[in-house]
């Protein structure tokens, strides 16, 4: 199609844009929605207080510095404030990094089934990503570290990764932070950190409190039941937190995310009643699909990835259109080149059961 008008940089138009979990089914009614790994209990009720509280300011501007929130980070997490940089989401800080580290010519790798947004973020900077192939679903560190060139300016990584689910030791990170040259910036995203229960795992924090080139993303959209609110932070070098500053919108965090924010982080026991759901029903949902016959992916985090077979009536596209007749919408996976399996979402017990009621009917073939 010819264009008319100004034309945007090269990579923009290469982009596919980002495609979010559905949350409607034909014909209405309330789904159950299992299709972006959201906390099936919510945020806690001390941060739809607080946000509530904040309606009362909507008037003036927020701290752009947003500094009562970087301190509670810092108090739960703890960290220095400085370091931590806050965005609309880890979508932002991810998309900052990428503006402020990549440029036209500059490569960026990122994984097989890795989280697209890295794609979008690469070449919406004008660089090339590389994709790095996984093995049996899991991160390849030696993979990466065979993909760098001199062009290579960033890796991005999710641990655990979405959408597979699947995790890496922590010294297969150090392994990969070792074999990159000082001048390549570490992207560890570690949305779902908060979920994994694993001696040999860790998020990243210490890696990147003792190196250079390391930064690590987080998210109040899992584990604190906050995606609508948009927010995220980064702990990062002094250089980054400083560069990412540089480039943000000035008031990138609205005055009820940082309350929100503030009141989630001071609600343990929220937290630790998402965690204790998800340790209950993440095993139960994969043995009982499992026991269907379908393979699960072993997941770390709040969701499963369930394979289909290839073709025939029981494939992927056929049991997602099962599940919707059932007003249960999870996640298609062709975006992700996996047009096999589908990923859902842990949810509450109700739902879960739902879940396996509905691909139980499917695999027999009774049902819609
Ligand atoms: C691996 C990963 N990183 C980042 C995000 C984005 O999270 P946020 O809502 O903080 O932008 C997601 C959301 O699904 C994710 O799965």
């Amino acid at each position: 199609m010819a264009v008319k008008g100004p034309i945007p940089r090269p990579g923009v138009l290469d982009i596919e844009a980002y495609v979010p979990g559905e949350r409607a089914v034909p014909g209405g009614g309330t789904p159950i929605k299992l299709s972006s790994n959201e906390n099936p209990l919510g945020p806690s009720p001390q941060a739809i207080a607080a946000f509530k509280a904040a309606a009362a300011d909507l008037d003036r501007y927020p701290d752009g510095s947003a500094s009562a929130l970087r301190k509670a980070i810092g108090r739960a997490h703890g960290l220095n404030p400085e370091r931590i940089v806050c965005g609309a989401g880890s979508d932002e800080l991810l998309n900052l990094v990428a503006h402020a580290y990549l440029g036209p010519g500059d490569e960026a790798i990122c994984t097989e089934h890795g989280f697209l947004v890295y794609r979008i973020v690469t070449l919406g900077s004008g660089a090339k990503p590389v994709v790095a192939p996984e093995k049996d679903l899991r991160t390849d560190v030696d993979a990466i570290l065979a993909r760098v060139t001199p062009r290579t300016k960033m890796v991005f990584i999710a641990n655990p990764n979405n959408p597979t689910g699947t995790y890496i030791p922590f010294d297969e990170v150090r392994r990969l932070h070792r074999g990159l040259p000082a001048g390549v910036l570490l992207a560890l995203d570690s949305a779902y950190s908060e979920y994994v229960r694993r001696n040999d795992y860790e998020a990243g924090i210490e890696l990147v409190a003792t190196s250079e080139n390391v930064v690590m993303t987080r998210t109040f959209s899992k584990i604190h039941g906050l995606a609508s609110l948009r927010l995220g932070w980064a702990y990062c070098p002094a250089g980054v937190a400083d560069a990412l500053n540089r480039i943000r919108g000035p008031f990138n965090i609205s005055g009820a995310a940082i309350s929100a924010g503030v009141a989630a982080l001071e609600d343990r026991a929220h937290v630790e009643r998402s965690v204790a759901h998800n340790e209950t029903w993440l095993p139960w949902l994969a043995s009982e699909i499992e026991r269907l016959g379908l393979k699960v992916t072993p997941s770390v985090g709040n969701f499963l990835l369930v394979h289909f077979p290839v073709d025939g009536r029981r494939n992927a596209d056929a049991a997602d259109a099962a599940l919707k007749a059932n007003s249960i919408i999870v996640r298609k996976m062709g975006g992700y080149g996996l047009p096999c399996a589908l990923r859902v979402t842990i949810g509450t017990e109700a739902e879960n059961r739902a879940v396996v009621e509905a691909l139980a009917h499917f695999m027999i073939g009774k049902g819609s």
